[in-house]
Order: C-alpha cells, then sequence, then structure tokens
C-alpha cells in the first residue's frame, strides 16, 4: 500500500512516553497500580513544571541514532492533554501555558524526522468514562462509584473531538497510535468505523495502527482476509519480537512494528536502572528487520524532560554503529534465506547484508546463494571491498561462498559486522 512505503523503509522509530506521570517517577500506570484518585493526582499535575524540556535535543539524538520518526504522547491514560485543547481545561496549556505536542511537532519536523502522535483511547480523568467493574480504571473497585452514572456517549464525542483537534491543528501528521483496546472495549464500542473516516478525511496518507482492535493482545482484523474499517495498518506487538515477523495465513506479510522499552517502563520511572544495552539493541533492530518489520525504541524522559543519561549514551551508541551501517537498516527487510548461525540477513533490492555478529573461524559463509549470483562483496564497517575466499580448508564445501575476514581473529566490528553482497540480479523470495 502506498501510504506504507515510507514507513517499512524506515524500519527504526523513537517512542516518547512523556507526562504528568513522569512527576511521580513511577511509570505512567501508576494511577492504576496505587489506585489513586483523581483528586491525589492533581499534586503531580501541579507541579509538573518541567524546566529542560528541549524537543531539538531529541530529535538530534532520534536524527543520529537513524530513526526516521518519533511517536509522542499527546494523551496517556491519566487523561492528562499535553496539547492545546478547547475541549478540556485538563491541559498543559492551561497548566503552564505550553503546548508540547506543537513544540515537538516543530522541532522533529525540521530535523526532518515524521511526525506521529499517541492517544490514549482509555481515559482515567473523563469523568464518562466506566469507573466500577472496568478492568483498569484507578476506582475499579471503589465502592463509592459503584452506582456512579456516567455517559459514555459523552465520553465518545470527547475523544473523537480531541482526535479532530489533533488532526486539523497541526499539520501533516504522518501516524496515530491510538491505544488500546481490551474486553468489549474495542472496534464500533469507540465508534470506530465513524472515527477512522474523520481520521482519513482530516488527514488522508495518515498510518494508524491496529489498536481501536487490540493492544499488545491479539492482531485485530488486519491479518485476516477482510480486513475491517478499524483494521488499522499495522500490528503492534509489545515488548515482543514474534519469532516469525507477522504474516497472513496464506504466509503474506502484514506491516508490524515492535514497540521496545529501553529500561522495563515507558513513563519515567525513578527506580527503573535496568537498561538494555546498546549492543543488544541493535542486534535486536537487525533482527526485526530481517523479519520485515520496525522497532520503536521508547525514551521516557523525566518531570524536568530530560532524557536519562542511560538512554542518551544508548542512542549515541546506536549512532556510531548506523553511522556505517545504516544502508542494512533503511529500506531494507526480509530477505527470504534461512538465518546463518552467526547473525541475521537483511535484503533491499540486488543487496543482501549479512549481520556478523559472531566470529567465525576458517572463514564467513554466506549461505543461501551462489558464486555465479555474486556482483561484488564489501564490508560496511571499512568500506573494503572482499574477495571470495578460495582455500583448500574451503575446498570441502564447494556448494557455499565463503569470504574471508583476513588474520584478526576478532570481527571488525563486535555489535555486528555488516557483509554487503551486490547480487546480479535481485533474488525473488
Ligand atoms: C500499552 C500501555 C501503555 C504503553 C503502551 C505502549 O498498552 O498501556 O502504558 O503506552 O501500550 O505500547
Amino acid at each position: 500500500m502506498d501510504r506504507m512505503k515510507w514507513f517499512e523503509e524506515a524500519r527504526f522509530g523513537m517512542f516518547i512516553h512523556w507526562g504528568v506521570y513522569a512527576e511521580a517517577g513511577r511509570g505512567e500506570w501508576v494511577r492504576n497500580i496505587e489506585r489513586i484518585s483523581n483528586e491525589d493526582y492533581q499534586q503531580y499535575v501541579d507541579a509538573f513544571h518541567p524546566e529542560h524540556f528541549d524537543p531539538v535535543y531529541w530529535a538530534k539524538l532520534a536524527k543520529e541514532a537513524g530513526m526516521k520518526y518519533a511517536v509522542f504522547t499527546a494523551k496517556h491514560h491519566d487523561g492528562f492533554c499535553m496539547f492545546d485543547s478547547a475541549l478540556t481545561e485538563y491541559t498543559s496549556m492551561h497548566t503552564n501555558g505550553r503546548d508540547y505536542v506543537r513544540e515537538y511537532i516543530e522541532a522533529f519536523r525540521d530535523a526532518g524526522l515524521k511526525i506521529g502522535l499517541y492517544y490514549s483511547l482509555i481515559d482515567w480523568h473523563h469523568p464518562d468514562y466506566p469507573h466500577y467493574g472496568d478492568r483498569i480504571h484507578p476506582e475499579r473497585d471503589n465502592p463509592l462509584f459503584k452506582d456512579y452514572e456516567y455517559d459514555f456517549d459523552r465520553y465518545l464525542t470527547y475523544m473523537h473531538g480531541q482526535i479532530r483537534e489533533l488532526c486539523s491543528n497541526y499539520g501533516k501528521i504522518d501516524i496515530l497510535w491510538t491505544d488500546y483496546s481490551y474486553d468489549d472495549m474495542t472496534a464500533e464500542k469507540w465508534k470506530g468505523s465513524e472515527l477512522v473516516d474523520m481520521i482519513r478525511s482530516l488527514q488522508p496518507d495518515i498510518i494508524l495502527n491496529n489498536r481501536l482492535e487490540a493492544s499488545g493482545e491479539g492482531f485485530g482484523s488486519l491479518i485476516s482476509d477482510h480486513p475491517s474499517v478499524t483494521s488499522g495498518d499495522f500490528v503492534s506487538p509489545e515488548q515482543i519480537i514474534p519469532p516469525n515477523g507477522i504474516r497472513r495465513k496464506d504466509g503474506s506479510h502484514v506491516p508490524w512494528e515492535a514497540c521496545i522499552t529501553m529500561n522495563n517502563h515507558w513513563g519515567y520511572c525513578r527506580d527503573d536502572h535496568y537498561f538494555k544495552p546498546a549492543v543488544m539493541i541493535i542486534r535486536k533492530l537487525t533482527e526485526v528487520v530481517s523479519k520485515g518489520g520496525n522497532m520503536l525504541l521508547n525514551v521516557g524522559p523525566d518531570e524536568e524532560g530530560r532524557i536519562s543519561e542511560e538512554s542518551v549514551r544508548v542512542l549515541k551508541d546506536i549512532a556510531g554503529w548506523m553511522k556505517k551501517n545504516h544502508v542494512s537498516v533503511h529500506g531494507c527487510g526480509y530477505s527470504g534465506l534461512e538465518k546463518p548461525e552467526y547473525g541475521r540477513i537483511t535484503k533491499n533490492g540486488n543487496k543482501l547484508y549479512y549481520h556478523v555478529m559472531e566470529p567465525m573461524i576458517g572463514g564467513i559463509p554466506l549461505t543461501g546463494i551462489k558464486r555465479s549470483q555474486i556482483e561484488e562483496i564489501r564490508l560496511l564497517n571499512t568500506d573494503e571491498i572482499l574477495e571470495i575466499s578460495d582455500t583448500w580448508i574451503t575446498g570441502n564445501y564447494p556448494d557455499t561462498v565463503f569470504v574471508d575476514l583476513g588474520p584478526e581473529p576478532i570481527l571488525p566490528d563486535p555489535i555486528d559486522t555488516v557483509i554487503e553482497v551486490k547480487c546480479k540480479e535481485e533474488l525473488s523470495i
């Protein structure tokens, strides 16, 4: 599909979870986990006056790390809006005189990145969202709310109205990431068809995730033979890389984007220092690309608007690797070849990228291709042209093509050494 082209070439984006929950510093689900009422949450709303919000710097970090787009939380489940809305006073415009969505969009657009907005379908602040008996609402088991009356239609009018604002007031929006459906709260319960029609009429090229029908759980109708209007454009696996990518029953590929945290929380969590090392994220990114997906890597800036030092370090390390190796990620996807024992293979047209993560003895076997198909082999790390190795050692395996990286037993790039193999013709998958 045309509108998906840039997205499937981009492969790597930045997720940004930032809102009032950063003030509490215990993740964005703090209200649910600690059953915090609207009244008790107000202390964090009042205290939230970030002084170091610097979206220009965020955009620079993202761009240098090879990210081509970002998705920013305009409103999370707590209901607090990081944008100017005519429909509520529960906004950063009201508390701080700032429209953070606008500032984010301007900075990221200026950096040449595509713009995504996250909008929570769930709303723990709105009086007309189901409280008692809902599976996740902070007041789900508070008897005071047992006979509480609400008008869900009123909530839907509000929610549709806010999405209309986001799709009308900020120029071109490239992705709308609605979050999420559960139990019977799905598709038409959200008046989903009407919502999608409205979104697409305002933003004809916008890409939607599948969460008007699903969440990290389930795929929705997108993987079926007859996707409905609310299916969205891509599947959104959360905190997992699907073992075989995502496919329909007939084996055809469905676009997907794995969203992954750097530590173990989306929103800022003061005590969570369990960061994934850059080497792991780089290797997981190549895994995602080799399976035909995108990675949306999260940062959770703190209450002052600072991205943590750990995250900055990881992003800079990714940038270092990307500088030399980005061509093996951007525009690349599933190769149709079996995964080699030392790493992964990605493909862009007639170029195959062998990602070598484990040193081999006796040369590196370029599995899945024949010598006669190869035009040129190049090491991305140094740009050096490599020759096919023909030795008495490899001679016993005449059907396998080997390359030799020289006397140094350690890989030139210990994170992921990429060998580009230019084929005479594109291999068919
Ligand atoms: C979720 C969570 C949420 C997070 C997100 C990211 O389902 O509720 O806190 O924003 O998805 O994928």
